[in-house]
């Protein structure tokens, strides 16, 4: 049978190139490389997991599937899970906060050198991942962001390159603040509401505290704008 994932896992399969050689960082069950095994986009992969339980579901999951001679299951602590010799070419690390996600890479950075091409999945502090890549010689070539069961995700790919962002880009996201998607739409409304319920509890005194807070809810409000 197929590995089924869930849609977040999908969106980030759809942007690992044909034939990469993928290290799946943070591979619980190694969901990721089976179902990009499976469907002959990839013939190789690593999947790293620092966890004991987790890395056992991955290395159970692999040997009972067809693609054992495909898929290494590694123990190992983000980025250590691969060397040179392995001659990868794609990262992808998904599921985890994005400051997890940048201290990962920069842990790991003296290995980026062969890679061709960063998909990362934050599930928040998706400006500590942009800063990162803009910091370390990665541009973001596409974003995206889903909805599922309620939560918003977005997926970063990077590739080796130069880029300088803004402010309101490395908060939204320059590909995702280009095109207003319904989903984004939603995301940031729901964003302003959070806000907005913060600083009503807030007490007028505490001037800065509420300045500040109302100044993220204007620069969300001047991104939805623009898609009026
Ligand atoms: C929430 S799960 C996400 C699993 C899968 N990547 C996904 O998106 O569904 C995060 C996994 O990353 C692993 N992890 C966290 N930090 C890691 C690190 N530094 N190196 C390798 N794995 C890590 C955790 O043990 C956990 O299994």
């Amino acid at each position: 049978m197929k590995q089924k994932i869930s849609k977040r896992l999908e969106m980030v399969a759809q942007f690992v190139p044909q034939d990469a050689r993928l290290v799946d960082v943070g591979s619980d069950h190694a969901y990721l490389p089976l179902f990009l095994v499976e469907r002959g986009v990839i013939s190789y992969a690593i999947a790293g997991e620092v966890v004991q339980g987790p890395y056992q579901s991955a290395l159970q999951n692999v040997q009972n599937s067809d693609h054992k001679d495909c898929i290494e299951v590694r123990l190992a602590n983000g980025l250590a899970a691969f060397e040179e010799v392995d001659q990868m070419t794609t990262i992808t690390i998904a599921g985890m906060g994005g400051r997890l996600i940048a201290d990962i890479l920069e842990a790991g950075k003296d290995k980026l050198n062969q890679i061709e091409r960063l998909i990362l999945q934050p599930n928040n502090r998706e400006d500590d991942v942009r800063v990162w890549l803009e910091k370390h010689g990665f541009k973001l070539v596409a974003e995206n962001m889903i909805e599922e069961h309620g939560k918003f995700y977005e997926i970063l790919v990077a590739e080796p390159g130069s880029q300088t962002l803004t402010a309101m880009e490395r908060r939204f996201g320059p590909y995702l603040l280009q095109k207003v998607s319904p989903v984004f739409q939603k995301k940031w409304e729901l964003e302003i509401d959070k806000l907005q319920h913060a600083l009503d509890q807030i007490p007028t005194e505490h001037e800065v505290e509420r300045n500040h807070i109302e100044e993220k809810i204007q620069h969300i409000k001047e991104v939805l704008d623009v898609s009026k």
